[in-house]
């Protein structure tokens, strides 16, 4: 208990899935949460159950990041910890490189890495602020193997990881002690894997269990992972148990990046 006491945190996309997970982790940990998301109804939820104050945002607005750091900042008295976690999938279940439109690419980029880039251009300063800090980029293990059904996705998970790299090595530089890693996940169930499922499903005419069962055949560890899973790495980042721990990847992944 109290790993993370009296810091104060942000964890985008906090409505559902691996951001609600974190956020509640972060709170039970002793932290002061601040949640936001893009979908207000499920935000003001999860911030109710889990004991965190609820911002309605768009991470893809850059007026939006003020606005959510500026009332983190004023009310809990400053900022320690971001968990860039809000992202999208594809729209579409013609996400190849030759069917990817121009529009979709470019909409999973906005939320995806400029959401993350823009979390991180405005922590810094409010963080340095503090004395320091940890920003905790949430990337997936599409950064680091092809995803040719998967392209925008893909793509946009490999800038979060060389953002990561950058922004950890400016304030390493600098002599902040602002640490940035990213998170690796694999495939966690989540609204947004089941999503994938069905759409990858629809795509090849087959069925969504059969879908899934394909999917889980790629996880060494042989089950799927739960959100819970990724919440114990992120509060581990978050703590200062991970002082010395900037501009890595941590992969939560059952072993599916190494038996490629
Ligand atoms: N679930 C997995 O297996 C997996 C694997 C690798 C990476 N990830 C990454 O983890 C993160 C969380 O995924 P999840 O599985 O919990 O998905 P999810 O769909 O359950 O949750 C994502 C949350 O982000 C919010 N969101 C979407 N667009 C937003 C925007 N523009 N501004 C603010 N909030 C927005 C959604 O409303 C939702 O509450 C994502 O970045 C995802 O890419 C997930």
């Amino acid at each position: 208990m109290d790993r993370v006491a009296d810091k104060i945190a942000i964890v985008t996309g906090g409505a559902s899935g691996l951001g609600k997970a974190c956020a509640a982790m972060l709170v039970l940990e002793g932290a002061s949460v601040t949640i936001t998301d893009i979908n207000e109804h499920a935000g003001e939820r999860a911030a109710d159950e889990i004991g965190a104050k609820f911002l309605l945002q768009d991470v893809a607005d850059e007026q939006a990041w003020r606005h959510v750091i500026d009332t983190t900042t004023d009310e809990f008295g400053g900022l320690d910890v971001l968990v860039n976690n809000a992202g999208i999938g594809e729209s579409s279940a013609a996400n190849d490189p030759e069917t990817t439109t121009l529009e979709d690419f470019s909409h999973v980029f906005a939320v995806n890495a400029g959401g993350v880039f823009l979390g991180c251009k405005y922590a810094i300063p409010a963080m340095r602020k503090n004395g320091g800090g940890s920003i905790i980029n949430m990337s997936s293990i599409a950064a680091l193997v092809a995803t040719p059904f998967l392209t925008s996705y893909g793509a946009s998970k490999a800038a979060v990881r060389q953002l990561t790299m950058s922004v950890a090595a400016h304030c390493a530089g600098r002599g902040d002690r602002i640490r940035c890693n990213s998170v690796h996940p694999g495939q966690i169930m989540t609204p947004m894997l089941e999503g994938l499922f069905a759409d990858v499903a629809t795509a090849q005419g087959q069925s969504t269990e059969f879908m899934q069962a394909e999917f889980l055949k790629q996880i060494p560890m042989g089950e799927f992972g739960e959100a819970q899973d990724v919440a114990n790495m992120v509060l581990f980042l978050a703590s200062d148990e991970s002082r010395h721990v900037t501009g890595t990847q941590m992969l939560v992944d059952g072993g599916m990046l190494s038996a490629r």
